[in-house]
């Protein structure tokens, strides 16, 4: 099994270019981050990346043998996390690797995967306990992070978008005054746009705006008086697939 360690969150984070993803758990939507790793990107030609999540926002992973089912933002499969021990997780594709049937979740009383198939079985790091899958689970590096209560997980193939503009669509840097939030973002092309606003733990607490809209250049002006002082995230997707996020702080 991968050895897990304590890691400074400063060095992990040295030198990284973030983009800022939505994962899913449960139907739940929660915010991570992906660390490109831009050795692997040049490499490849792909992004590849660690996804960093707070562990406050999986109720699940607060004690051993819990385990989540991740769906990440560019990565088509799912990922399940298991709390093997205190300091300790894993981290396995759902993915079969007899037939690609989807494994079923974990069964904490036998600290195992079962695959709903044909049966086989895996233990929590994806290794084989019964076949008939011919190998192991596809597996992934997980690194805890205690101080900042964060698992980092080291994802080949992982792709998302830059927290940045593309040349077309564009969520521009938010203005706050008067307890207003300005929030300028541009479409390329008609679509359904919505905005949702994120406490930086993950929280969302607004929808300011969920329709259709035209093509270019849109503000939209959301009241925030109401919002306790701190940090904040707001998210636009679209409906052709366009995603960005700004962050802005409301003082009191
Ligand atoms: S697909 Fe999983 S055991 Fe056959």
């Amino acid at each position: 099994m991968e050895q897990q360690k304590t890691i400074s969150r400063r060095t992990f984070l040295a030198g990284a270019a973030a983009a800022t993803v939505f994962a899913t758990v449960g139907g739940k939507e929660i915010l991570g981050k992906i660390i490109p790793k831009l050795n692997s990107a040049a490499a490849t030609g792909r992004l590849a990346g660690t996804f960093s999540v707070s562990l406050d926002q999986f109720a699940a992973l607060q004690q051993v043998d819990g385990s989540v089912r991740l769906s990440i933002a560019g990565l088509n499969h799912k990922v399940l996390v298991t709390r093997v021990a205190e300091t300790e997780f894993t981290a396995v594709s759902e993915v079969c690797t007899h037939s690609g049937c989807a494994i079923g979740n974990y069964e904490v009383a036998n600290k195992r995967f079962q695959c709903p198939c044909h049966g086989s079985r895996f233990a929590a790091d994806g290794s084989v306990l019964r076949g008939p899958a011919p190998r192991a689970l596809d597996s992934y590096p997980v690194e805890f992070d205690s101080a900042a209560n964060m698992v980092h997980l080291e994802i080949a193939g992982i792709s998302a978008a830059p927290d940045q503009p593309d040349a077309a669509a564009y969520l521009a840097p938010i203005a706050v005054s008067n307890g207003m939030a300005n929030v300028r973002y541009g479409l390329a092309a008609p679509a359904r746009v919505t905005l949702t606003i994120w406490t930086v733990a993950g929280e969302q607490v607004m929808i300011p705006v969920e329709q259709a809209q035209e093509a270019g250049e849109h503000t939209a002006v959301i009241a925030i008086g109401q919002l306790p002082a701190g940090q904040y995230l707001c998210r636009i997707q679209t409906s052709d697939g366009f995603s960005a996020t700004e962050k802005f702080v409301v003082v009191r």
